[in-house]
């Protein structure tokens, strides 16, 4: 485990706080009210969703890469109201069968994910037909100037977040084969202008759309 990654997982929640506080909490909120069925989050983090998932859940699968962010992960999860089960594991490699979950949650992961097409493409491949993809991501700007920004300024954000701010993610989702059924712009508020672009929404995988992975 690197210093890097300690320390990040470490401050996650203080560095999170005001964002959180401004709009993050309200949007997983609306966000999760959508999860249903058997329920799969991948990069949960500390565990900021586990207490927005309504009845209409049956259960939830909650997968987590970092050792440091994993013992997070799993207090809270110890601590949740319901059964909650976490495992470690990155997702461009989900140890799960095809067609295991109704919903997949990801929040703020596909911008840092090793290989983003690669973990869609799993996203897609553990969903059931017509499973959803619940999104709340951070993403490049639609404008040519600020997505020049993001370039430019790309090494800093990895070097303080662990992440890419000039991500297409949109795109890789469509690539995977996803049909998204709803997006939302949002500005994510407290955050230099490279990390304000964020979408948040749903992508269905219709049986019978072939998958690219
Ligand atoms: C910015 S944090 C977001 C945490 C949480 N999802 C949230 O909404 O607060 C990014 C998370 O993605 C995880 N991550 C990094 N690489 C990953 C990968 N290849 N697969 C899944 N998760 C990954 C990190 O360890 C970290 O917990």
């Amino acid at each position: 485990m690197g210093i890097h990654s300690a320390l990040f997982a470490a401050t996650y929640d203080r560095f999170m706080a005001k964002t959180e506080k401004l709009l993050l909490a309200e949007l997983r909120r609306k966000l999760l009210a959508d999860a249903s069925g058997d329920v799969l989050e991948i990069g949960g983090g500390t565990g900021a969703n586990i207490t927005a998932y309504g009845p209409q859940v049956r259960s939830i699968t909650i997968t987590e890469p970092d050792a440091s962010m994993l013992r997070r992960l799993k207090r809270h999860a110890e601590a949740a109201d319901r059964p909650v089960t976490v495992l470690q594991a990155p997702a461009e490699d989900l140890p799960f069968e095809d067609h295991t979950f109704d919903t997949v949650v990801s929040t703020l992961v596909l911008c840092g994910v090793s290989d983003q097409q690669r973990a869609v493409n799993q996203i897609r491949r553990v969903l059931r037909p017509e499973g959803r993809l619940l999104f709340l991501e951070h993403v490049r700007s639609d404008e040519p100037e600020v997505a020049r920004l993001q370039d430019r300024m790309n090494w800093l954000n990895r070097l303080l977040v662990r992440c890419d701010c000039n991500r297409p993610t949109l795109t890789s989702i469509r690539e995977a084969g996803f049909t998204v059924d709803h997006v939302d712009r949002f500005t994510m508020p407290k955050s230099p202008s490279f990390v304000r672009p964020g979408i948040t929404g749903s992508a269905v995988c219709h049986a019978g759309v072939p998958s690219a992975g």
